[in-house]
């Protein structure tokens, strides 16, 4: 059976709320709320993990487990993994997206399970031209082949052993590391893309959170 870990202990200093992000209200319930309903529905999923800032701790709900957070994401990632009963595959999710639809992590475990790879992530194929640019971070060096950029998401599902040895790296690697596949990918793991789409989006600022406030109520939740 999948565990799956929440990461919610983030201080959302980019919304500027005064308070945890996960916990903020969105669409009539907490963020992270959103998060455990659709993992609640996902049928291979056994056990849920919360990472929450360590003053509280009681906003998980009953039949979650609740561990304090790190400092970091990855370090977060690494706790709630330390605290859950040790199912295979993991699946590790933001609660900074409260979009995600149980289909969505559904087709990643399935992916995990078919193809030979260490894990599966959610990702959207990029819409906008990405142009790089040269050191003076103004002129612009070359226009990267769309075709091939994905914007990457969560959730994102691994085999455990593959998660554990990634969070093994030394701690200045773990926080460079914006989300867990990288630090897969520097090992030589294989990651690949679960098409997703931008509907997954990632509340950052207060925009994203009208706008995921307005795609959830449309849905009727
Ligand atoms: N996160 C975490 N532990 C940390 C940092 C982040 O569990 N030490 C979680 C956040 O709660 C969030 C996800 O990682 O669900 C993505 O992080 P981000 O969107 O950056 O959220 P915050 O760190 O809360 O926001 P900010 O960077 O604006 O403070
Ligand atoms: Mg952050």
């Amino acid at each position: 059976m999948a565990v799956a870990l929440i990461v919610a202990a983030g201080r959302g200093e980019r919304l500027g709320s005064g308070r945890p992000k996960a916990l903020v209200t969105l669409a009539g319930r907490p963020m992270l709320a959103w998060s455990i309903e659709a993992l609640r529905n996902v049928a291979a999923v056994s056990e849920i993990v919360i990472a929450l800032p360590a003053g509280e701790l009681g906003a998980a709900p009953a039949g979650t487990v609740a561990v304090a957070g790190g400092t970091t994401r990855s370090e977060s990632v690494r706790e709630a993994l330390h605290a859950s009963a040790g199912g295979d595959p993991v699946i590790v999710h933001d609660a900074a997206r409260p979009l995600a639809r149980p289909a969505l992590f559904e087709r990643a475990l399935a992916d995990l399970e078919q193809y030979a790879c260490d894990a599966a992530i959610a990702a959207a194929p990029v819409a906008d031209t990405i142009k790089q640019v040269a050191d003076d971070g103004r002129t612009v060096q070359s226009t990267l082949d769309r075709a091939r950029l994905w914007a990457v998401q969560t959730p994102q599902v691994f085999r455990r052993s593959a998660l554990e040895g990634a969070l093994a790296a030394p701690p200045e690697l773990l926080a460079a590391a914006t989300d867990d596949a990288w630090l897969i990918e520097r090992a030589g793991g294989v990651v690949r893309v679960v098409q997703s789409d931008p509907g997954n989006l990632k509340v950052t600022t207060l925009t994203d959170l009208h706008v995921a406030e307005l795609l959830l109520r449309e849905r009727g939740g």
